[in-house]
């Protein structure tokens, strides 16, 4: 067995896909596949999305963008975080579809395609209320955002594919904020359009958008989390979402300690009684939280073992008093999907699922499955 590894279960992100597809009826869907495919590895997660009809990804960077047409990926693909400068000519030399939210910038990108006699996609970022990029299309600032629209639309190498905006708090329902963000997206669309723009594809829906607004569903939905397992299943067990990650090791050693020690650095668990206490060969340089330190927990022949002590920067121990079978070389689920989920182990250490499948480093092979 090696000492650690991750498997992405290709059969389970295909699952996901079909539920999504369920639920968005016909709205086509873009892929979020920013930060390698949210940890799980974007090279062999687009083939995957690909084999079940989708022909759409967003991501976040230029670098992720050229790395994944490298990879051979051709579909459109959306940069949804800002591109500088000095790199515009290269998004255009591999065609990537910018989120454009400035006359400056797609005058620019238009230059590039100009002399590359090309007509460069980009997609309209509409900022509706997350403050965070886009061309604000409410209040006081509409005005001066249609004039910007309507002059870029008007730049000889561009084509607009799409528009979309971002929730801020779709996944609270009682805030109301999403249903006021949705209005102003259908308003500011509508007067643009009204200015003579012409976009042919709206998208606004992420994970709890789709989950919880089907009323938002456009043209096309923008699901990320949801694709990859990563909420609570138990909230959604109706619709049975799979994890697409789990994470294993092994037993490296097992020893009895007697009543009074102390285990790992900073003396932080102390023996109650006699104890049995397994080793395992990995910890945070691999990315297991070291915030799982006493609190955290691994499955070992279907049973919980907790963590003991700290988790040190490579190794860490696990009380397995209560599962005499135990011994050097059994496995040691770290993420199971069922047991210990990544959400679950989220909730213990008070993180977001994402950092925790983003957090798992690159000594950690990971092995694909189908
Ligand atoms: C613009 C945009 N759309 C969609 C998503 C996917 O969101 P989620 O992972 O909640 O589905 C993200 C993720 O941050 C995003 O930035």
């Amino acid at each position: 067995m090696k000492r650690t590894t991750c498997t992405i279960h290709l059969d389970n992100l295909k699952h996901n896909v079909e539920i999504i597809k369920g639920l968005t009826k016909g709205s086509e869907i873009i892929a979020i596949i920013k930060a390698d495919a949210y940890g799980h590895g974007a090279a062999k997660i687009y083939p995957a999305l690909k084999e079940c009809g989708i022909e759409n990804f967003a991501i976040a960077t230029l670098s992720e963008g050229i790395e994944l047409r490298e990879a051979g990926l051709k579909d459109p693909v959306i940069v949804l975080v800002d591109t500088q400068d000095d790199d515009l000519k290269k998004l255009v030399d591999y065609n990537l579809t910018q989120a454009v939210f400035s006359l400056d910038t797609a005058e620019k990108i238009n230059e590039y395609a100009k002399e590359k006699g090309v007509k460069q996609p980009v997609a309209l970022k509409l900022d509706t209320g997350m403050s965070r990029v886009g061309f604000q299309v409410y209040g006081d600032y509409l005005e001066k955002s249609i004039e910007d629209i309507k002059a870029l639309s008007e730049l000889s190498n561009i084509e607009i594919t799409s528009a979309f905006t971002h929730f801020a708090n779709a996944d609270d329902l009682e805030d109301g904020f999403s249903d006021i963000q949705f209005e102003r997206f259908k308003t500011g669309v509508e007067k643009i359009r009204e200015a003579g723009v012409t976009i042919p594809k709206l998208h606004v829906s992420n994970t709890p958008s789709i989950l919880l607004h089907p009323e938002y569903q456009l043209d096309m939905v923008r699901p990320g989390d949801i694709l990859y397992g990563l909420l609570d299943l138990k909230q959604w067990e109706k619709y049975n979402f799979k994890e697409v990650m789990t994470w294993e090791t092994y037993i490296d050693l097992v020893k009895e300690i007697p009543e009074g020690a102390t285990v790992g650095y900073g003396r932080t668990y102390k023996a109650e009684g006699v104890r049995r206490i397994a080793s395992l060969p990995l910890g945070f340089a691999d990315g297991y939280s070291r915030a799982l330190s006493n609190k955290g927990y691994v499955v070992i022949h279907g049973k919980i073992a907790p963590i003991v002590g700290r988790v040190c920067m490579d190794q860490f121990m696990v009380d397995v008093t209560d599962i005499p079978e135990a011994k050097r070389g059994d496995e040691v689920k770290l993420l199971d999907g069922d047991m210990i989920s990544i959400y679950k182990m989220a909730e213990l250490i008070g993180r977001d699922v994402d950092e925790i499948v983003l957090g798992v480093s690159k000594r950690v092979p990971k092995v694909y499955v189908k």
